[in-house]
């Protein structure tokens, strides 16, 4: 059913929605970063292979795939950092503020599988000696800063710190297709109180207006992209419908509505693959959704069914609904489902169905029908 065809998406909205114009008069011309979507097939069970339709809900935030899941996407990009460049394949991640890669320092199984920064080949490197440990839910990695130009599709950004890893823990990075992160929510949740690169982009006035936008492709094709300075009007066909952050933390907005989740805080992540939902509502959810719970504490729907309801997320006055094509994956061995965060995450799932930009000049996210 992952890719049965899109039904019909209803397109309505409240007769009271509040349209906050962008605040820029223009269409920008932005500068466009295409980011390569690659299937990341795991190894399935040898026995009891079964192809059930789990309901990819909840799950933690695993840097644009999940362990859980039998096949998972992840959005990631080249950057170069250095001089002479050094070319990394990154997760461009709105649920961090970080930018790391992998380097000669660390050598753990996961950098040994990864392009490797090497400081000493870079003529404009310059080093700290300031350590850092991150964290992300199932994987974490240390790492030691250090400043340098990166160049992010003819956006070069000057005495840029990065963190170069020294140790990579565990299996996490060592399946990741990519090489680093590269985060892009606000400063105040960096590591290190290291600047993000979004905030050296807009002091050193490289960005025609301060805000960024992700077009994320359907079905594992090509043509995701990530621009900076402007939106790409080539990429949505519908007004771009605002909603204030309300916490210069992660990119967070309020979300209303879908009867019984009312009020409750979203980050809109693209580095979370899924849609993800706090415990408390994830009842609720299944059983709107008529989902089964199996005695795994995964979710699953007839693959066949044809009556899953659309879902629909009220942002600022504005329905956003989310078809069952949408939101149901195919998945060839038992689902686990798990929630450690008391945040709504409006990842991958959500983020296919809706262009989605990025305002730092307002403080505001929009959302616009995507191609
Ligand atoms: C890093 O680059 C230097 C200078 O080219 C080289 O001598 C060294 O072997 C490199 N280190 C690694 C681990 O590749
Ligand atoms: C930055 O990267 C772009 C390609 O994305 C390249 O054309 C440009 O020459 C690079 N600029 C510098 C200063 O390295």
């Amino acid at each position: 059913c992952f890719f049965s065809l899109l039904p019909t998406c209803i397109w309505f909205m409240d007769s009271s929605f509040v349209l906050r114009p962008p605040g820029h008069s223009r269409i920008c011309p932005s500068i466009k970063s295409l980011l390569n979507v690659k299937w990341l097939k795991r190894p399935g069970p040898t026995t009891d292979e079964v192809v059930k339709c789990g309901v990819p809900s909840i799950l933690l935030k695993v840097l644009g795939f999940s362990i859980w899941g039998s096949s998972q996407i992840s959005y990631y990009g080249s950057i170069t950092i250095g001089t002479p460049p050094q070319t990394f394949q990154v997760l461009f991640d709105t649920g961090s503020a970080n930018l790391w890669v992998d380097s000669v320092y660390c050598n753990t199984q996961a950098c040994n599988a990864h392009t490797k920064f090497n400081s000493t080949k870079s003529s404009t490197y310059s080093s700290t000696t300031k350590t850092f440990y991150i964290s992300y839910g199932t994987g974490s990695l240390y790492g030691i800063f250090g400043y340098d130009s990166v160049n992010v599709s003819g956006i070069v950004i000057k005495k840029q710190i990065f963190g170069l890893s020294t140790n990579e823990p565990g299996q996490t990075f060592l399946q990741a297709q990519f090489d680093g992160i590269l985060g892009l929510s606000y400063p105040s949740i960096a590591a290190g109180q290291a600047t993000p690169v979004m905030d050296n982009m807009m002091q050193q006035g490289l960005l025609q207006d301060n805000l960024f936008a992700f077009y994320l492709s359907r079905n594992g094709q090509q043509g995701s992209e990530v621009a900076f300075g402007g939106v790409d009007s080539t990429k949505y066909n519908s007004q771009i419908y605002w909603s204030p952050v309300t916490s210069q933390t992660y990119w967070q907005i309020e979300i209303k509505g879908y009867g019984l989740f009312c009020g409750c805080q979203a980050i809109v992540d693209t580095g979370t693959s899924f849609l993800t939902c706090p415990q408390q509502y994830m009842g609720y959810l299944m059983q709107a959704i008529g989902a089964q719970a199996d005695q795994f504490g995964g979710y699953y729907v007839n693959c066949n069914a044809n009556n899953l309801p659309t879902l629909s997320f009220n942002i600022n006055g504005v329905n956003f609904p989310l078809p069952p094509s949408a939101y149901i994956l195919v998945v060839s061995s038992n689902w686990h489902t798990q929630a450690i965060q008391p945040l709504w995450i409006l990842g991958d799932v959500f983020l296919k169905e809706y262009y989605s930009v990025y305002d730092r000049a307002n403080n505001q996210v929009g959302f616009a029908q995507a191609v």
